[in-house]
């Protein structure tokens, strides 16, 4: 691999036009058979995505939906979730795992999460029930693409007789140690076709995923206004229904699936390499502890399967934003995923949280940075974001 400059080589932090020229020759032939059926809402396109993403999930069952927050929201309200009850929820997420709580009357109940995985701490949410009363269900979030420690949660869950939510939006074929598709373990997934996920539609969609019967009808029921048969509404639902465009498109896109993952876990695997050579350590030593200031995620364990959503790393909260605005300087993207933990945010300070409390979402917050990983990397593109990292960090810290 050559070295590369830092003028020559652009490096956003997601490049779908690299990805669309790929498979233009396959998704336009599809776009239009749906533009000449002019069939855009449910129909065969996505009767087939839902069989296609039930089997790749190893669900049994499969229910297209608007997007991934209104998945949430169709799977707690399936479970029976509303005013009065509380969820629990890692305050160290996207907004919306919280946002659904609420939408549903419900109170979320946030805690912690682990300082390596950024997933939910199970010693966290035992520690809710101390003062909490009306937990009704757990809703880990696998973040990043890594599987939440699952054997701890339903321990929990069964322990408490909670239901079990599993926000899979970054987390399509991740797999737990045991080798299991996340979605399935709990009583319902969860998943968003966002563009930015790993398998992500041309605008918003979200899927749903369940082993029991039951809940699938209701939830089909539940996407379109409660209705069964047509104007008869056993409850009140919503109009969250995939529509048949991005069905077409998704169910082209889940074949090169397996391949991207793979490729994001050869571009996470170089950068490990990479900044370890340049002296730096993984997320389970704090990125005080000495060394390259540098933190990459630590790997994932035996027999787990991580499909890297996002390749985060850490460095000095001192330092963080200057780093970022130096990579975008060298045209490289990055995000902050997530720059304020939910539990301090303005929208739920009627929850009563003190900053302080949850103190390791709150540095994560303060040290994440979230650097291009996506399948069609070049190396001299990984080269670039590798050597760049380690000249900023070691020139500001
Ligand atoms: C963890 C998590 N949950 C839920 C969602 C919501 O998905 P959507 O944007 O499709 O509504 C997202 C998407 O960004 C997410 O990352």
């Amino acid at each position: 691999m050559t070295s590369a400059t830092a003028t020559e080589v652009n490096v956003p932090l997601l490049d779908l036009k690299a990805q669309y020229a790929a498979l233009r020759a396959e998704i336009e032939p599809v776009v239009r058979e749906v533009m000449e059926s002019q069939y855009f809402i449910g129909g065969p396109k996505v009767e087939e995505l839902e069989k296609a993403t039930a089997s790749y999930c190893r669900a049994k069952h499969a229910i297209g939906c608007a997007n991934g927050s209104d998945a949430i929201v169709l799977a707690l309200q399936a479970l029976d979730i509303g005013p009065g009850d509380e969820v629990v929820i890692p305050t160290f997420t996207f907004f919306a795992t919280a946002g659904s709580v609420h939408r549903l009357g419900a109170r979320p109940v946030f805690v912690d999460v682990d300082p390596v995985t950024y997933n939910i701490c199970p010693r966290s949410v035992e520690q809710a029930f101390g003062c909490h009363k009306k937990i009704k269900a757990v809703m880990p979030v696998h973040l990043f693409g890594q599987s939440a420690d699952m054997d701890a949660i339903m321990g929990i869950a069964k322990a408490h007789g909670l239901k079990v939510v599993e926000d899979c939006a970054q987390a399509i074929g991740t797999e737990d140690v045991h080798g299991r598709r996340v979605g399935t373990i709990g009583d319902v997934g969860t998943y968003s076709f966002f563009p930015s996920k790993n398998l992500g539609g041309f605008g918003d969609g979200g899927i749903v995923v369940t082993g029991h019967d039951g809940l699938a009808a209701r939830l089909k029921r539940l996407r379109n206004h409660g209705m069964e048969p047509k104007y008869f509404h056993h409850e009140i639902g919503m109009n969250s229904r995939l529509d048949a465009l991005q069905a077409a498109v998704l169910s082209i896109k889940l074949r090169h699936l397996d391949a991207w993952s793979a490729a994001r876990q050869r571009n996470a695997a170089w950068y490990d390499r990479f900044l370890t050579d340049a002296g730096a350590t993984d997320s389970r030593t704090p990125v005080d502890a000495g060394g390259l200031p540098i933190r990459f995620p630590a790997a994932a364990p035996k027999g787990a399967r991580h499909i890297y959503n996002q390749y985060v790393v850490r460095v000095p909260a001192a330092i963080r934003d200057k780093v970022r605005d130096e990579l975008a300087a060298r045209k490289i993207g990055t995000e902050i995923y997530y720059p304020l933990s939910l539990h301090q945010q303005k929208c739920f300070e009627f929850l009563g949280y003190r900053t302080g409390v949850f103190p390791h979402s709150e540095r994560a917050a303060g040290e994440v940075i979230a650097v291009p990983i996506y399948p069609e990397l070049a190396p001299r593109q990984l080269q670039h974001v590798g050597e760049s990292l380690v000249e900023i960090v070691r020139k500001l810290a």
